[in-house]
């Protein structure tokens, strides 16, 4: 690691990670921990923990945790020396430079280099005779120059190797062009162009670097957009297309829409807090970055079947994010940029009565619902009033119930106590049903995010317990740890992970370094730092430190002398023999 450990020290003392994590999440107090809502999963009862005193955070819900570098990394989307500096900067700090920060920090640099150069090029071509008909295109499409620079918007020839050749010139190797998926491979190995005739919209994050980019075909030639694949610096379900504008006209609400060009067309008449997924499904990490920047989110989806599905799966996405939801629906079957290029000047007007009449989520699916029956026959009758009562009970608040069972009752001429018990009936089976259904979930997450970072200890659970136990008193008790170093060899530890772990603790001591979590973040996997916050989370205070782990460690050595069951078909008679005797002589004990 290129930068000292006596910055890091620095910067750890100036730093408090509940200080830092408040910026993103509300925090309250219980206790000597902090709770809140978690940034990486939508929920609506908080389960993300931060531990000051240790310098930790870690989810129950879903499992994510770490130190306060590995939240920067996560929920700003930047390397461990980006999230350094980023710290530092907070802290008021600078980061001593040693001018080789090798590693994935500079391949990440140099993608974004070559993006940025991409962008560029993409765009000279769109304004040179090349581009002419790209050009066209775009202002067919009712785009003005002012729009087209304001969005960075391109051209990628079609010759194949134009961009390459550029970018090649600028001192990029092919395998820099591979890693920003700007170049494909040939059977040769060599790169060509991946993009190729596209009108190319390049994909900008929230700091104003460009990750990504989608192009779309001027004909009917399959894939209409071809989009950057993931790379080490774009990830499909952690950005929203535009969100660097969005965010600072959000006011409290943003626009959801399916496409780059209705972002483009609503942000050109006026609606800049529009934004849009990257070519994917909504994802539960972008709901969580939406709530960050407003309180209501509008869907306003294409009107076709496919889009009013989406629009579905986007509601309840969203739902358990407590942001208020509210849906558009554009008439006609028409998406945002069309319908509001049909009406022309009147256009934008227009968009904005429909975004002002535009009904909350709940009607949304009560239309919908309305809309399947024909309430004229008495059974299509009496099934949408089912539906509709178990629609009402799934809303939490008693009082909104309250009002779309008045509601019912009125429309369908139905009285409201009839609907109330009707309600009230689903209201408690549900409850039931999610009480069930989470602490399930809660146990699968757990045992998943834990399986996943240390797969041995389904079959090993006894030693990798007392495992756990050791190294959560390492981290956190350093006087005992000073001892135990001395009498724990590694080799004791039955699971790799925590072994693992022990040994970079255990070096960091020989070293004269300090070893708790916020130390070790440089040498482990964003994995492996869940891991690790996930044991100090699970911890339980112990009354003497050393003795307790004297006690974990006896357990260690007893479960090292046992043999595993393979060894026990393999084993002499001799040494079965053996073995049943120190069995034996145990139980004596
Ligand atoms: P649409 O098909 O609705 O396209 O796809 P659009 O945005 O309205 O584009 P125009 O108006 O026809 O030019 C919505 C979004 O789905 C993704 C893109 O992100 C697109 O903006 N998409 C669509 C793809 O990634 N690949 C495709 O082949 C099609
Ligand atoms: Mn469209």
């Amino acid at each position: 690691m290129s930068i000292p450990q006596e910055f890091i020290q620095e910067l750890k003392s100036r730093t408090d990670i509940a200080d830092i994590i408040s910026g993103y999440v509300s925090l309250k107090k219980t206790g000597r921990n902090y709770m809140g809502l978690c940034p990486f999963h939508g929920e609506k009862t908080p389960s993300f923990s931060v531990s000051p005193e240790q310098g930790f955070f870690h989810c129950f819900g879903c499992g994510e945790g770490g130190d306060v570098i590995t939240f920067i990394k996560k929920i700003e989307n930047l390397d461990y020396v980006e999230a350094i500096r980023f710290l530092a900067q907070k802290a008021g700090l600078s980061v001593p430079e040693d001018g080789q920060s090798k590693g994935l920090g500079d391949l990440k640099k140099r993608i974004y280099e070559a993006n940025r150069e991409a962008a560029r090029f993409f765009y000279k071509k769109l304004y040179s005779p090349e581009g002419r008909e790209a050009l066209g295109y775009l202002k067919k499409r009712q785009l003005t120059d002012k729009t087209i620079t304001h969005f960075g918007l391109g051209y990628s020839p079609g010759s194949r190797f134009e961009l390459v050749n550029h970018l090649k010139k600028l001192g990029f190797t092919n395998q820099e062009l591979f890693q920003a998926n700007l170049a494909n491979e040939t059977k040769n190995g060599n790169p060509i162009d991946r993009f190729s005739d596209r009108v190319m919209f390049p994909i900008i994050d929230l700091r104003g670097n460009v990750i990504g980019f989608g192009g779309r075909i001027m004909s009917d030639i399959k894939p209409k957009y071809l989009n950057t694949s993931d790379t080490p610096v774009f990830n499909k379900s952690r950005n929203l297309f535009a969100l660097r504008f969005a965010k600072q006209k959000a006011n409290g609400q943003l626009i959801l829409v399916e496409g780059y060009m209705d972002v483009i067309a609503l942000h050109q008449a006026g609606f800049e807090n529009a934004v849009a997924t990257l070519g994917t499904a909504l994802t539960q990490e972008q709901a969580a970055i939406i709530k960050r920047y407003c309180d209501e989110v509008v869907i306003c989806y294409d009107s076709d079947e496919a889009g009013q599905k989406a629009t579905q799966r986007a509601i309840s996405i969203l739902r358990p994010t407590g942001l208020n939801i509210r849906i558009v629906k554009v008439p006609d079957g028409k998406d945002p940029d069309e319908f509001i290029k049909a009406h022309g000047e009147q256009g934008p007007a227009r968009f904005r009565l429909l975004l002002e009449k535009s009904g909350n989520d709940v009607e949304y699916r009560f239309g919908r619902l309305r809309s399947k029956y024909n309430t004229d026959i008495p059974d299509e009758r009496i099934a949408y009033l089912t539906e509709a009562a178990k629609l009402i009970a799934t809303l939490e608040n008693s009082i909104e119930r309250d009002y779309y069972i008045s509601k019912l009752s009125r429309e369908q001429d139905i009285s409201k106590d009839a609907i109330s018990g009707q309600v009230g009936k689903y209201l408690r089976s549900n409850k039931k049903q999610t009480d069930i259904r989470q602490q399930k979930e809660a146990m699968l997450e757990l045992s998943a995010a834990r399986n996943n970072i240390n797969k041995e200890k389904r079959g090993k659970l006894r030693a990798a317990t007392a495992e756990e136990a050791l190294l959560a008193i390492i981290m956190t008790e350093p006087d005992t740890a000073a001892s135990l170093f001395k009498e724990l060899s590694p080799d004791l530890f039955a699971t790799s992970f925590n072994k693992r772990l022990y040994q970079i603790l255990k070096s960091r001591s020989d070293s004269g370094y300090d070893f708790t979590i916020t130390d070790i973040s440089g040498e482990l996997s964003d994995e492996e730092m869940k891991g690790a916050a996930e044991i100090l989370a699970e911890a339980h205070k112990v009354g003497d430190p050393l003795e307790a782990a004297r006690e974990y460690i006896g357990i260690l050595r007893d479960e090292a002398q046992k043999l595993t069951p393979d060894q026990i078909s393999m084993a002499s008679d001799e040494e079965l023999m053996r073995e049943l005797a120190r069995i034996k002589k145990k139980k004596q004990q």
